[in-house]
């Protein structure tokens, strides 16, 4: 009998030195690609929200899309786009967040959240946790009361649930 957590890791492909040497890359498209694992992992990423009622969930650029919007139908809520500067083209709200190697900037549409809505963030990895952090920020300027961030994967030499938990935010993840 395979749990679900064997079930989702052999759905993730390894991919040694990409984007650089010495990185071992976790490739969630295999996963996206076996309808199976898809549909068990948005089930499992919202599993504590069955019956709750969810106002919006936020999916953080590329691939938190991709899970955002199923997540979101699941739910049965609204999706926003946390996305990568100069992308979104109404009046916005922008954070500045460190990658490995320099400054990023991330953005929302102003009146996507209202003051109280109650938050899901979704992204497919969580790494050291900055792009996820600046994410959580933005919504929490807007009002959002974020019930959890999910992801598929957690990376946890990486300290990234710490560095949102230390900002008292909660953390779902399916697999190390
Ligand atoms: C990856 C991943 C997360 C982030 C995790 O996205 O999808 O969003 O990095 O890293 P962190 O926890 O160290 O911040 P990436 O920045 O590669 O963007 P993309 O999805 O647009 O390719
Ligand atoms: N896979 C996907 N995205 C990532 C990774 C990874 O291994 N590390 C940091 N972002």
């Amino acid at each position: 009998e395979q749990t679900i957590q064997d079930e989702l890791i052999s759905s993730i492909r390894t991919i040694k030195d990409y984007p650089s040497e010495g990185i071992l890359f976790r490739d969630i498209t295999t996963l996206l690609g076996d309808a199976r694992a898809f549909r068990r992992a948005v089930d499992a990423l919202v599993q504590p929200w069955a019956g709750s009622k969810v106002d919006q969930v936020a999916g953080i650029e590329a691939r938190g899309f991709i899970l955002g919007g199923a997540v979101a139908h699941q739910v049965s809520s609204g999706f926003v786009p946390i996305r990568k500067k100069g992308k979104l083209p109404h009046e916005t709200v922008r954070i500045a967040y460190s990658l490995e190697y320099g400054l990023d900037e991330m953005e929302m549409h102003k009146d996507a959240i209202r003051p109280g809505d109650r938050v899901i963030v979704v992204d497919d990895l969580i790494a050291t946790g900055g792009t996820a952090e600046a994410a959580c920020k933005l919504l929490r300027s807007m009002g959002a009361n974020i019930e959890a961030a999910v992801f598929i994967v957690d990376l946890p030499d990486l300290g990234g649930r710490g560095k949102l938990e230390a900002m008292n935010v909660s953390v779902r993840t399916l697999v190390e």
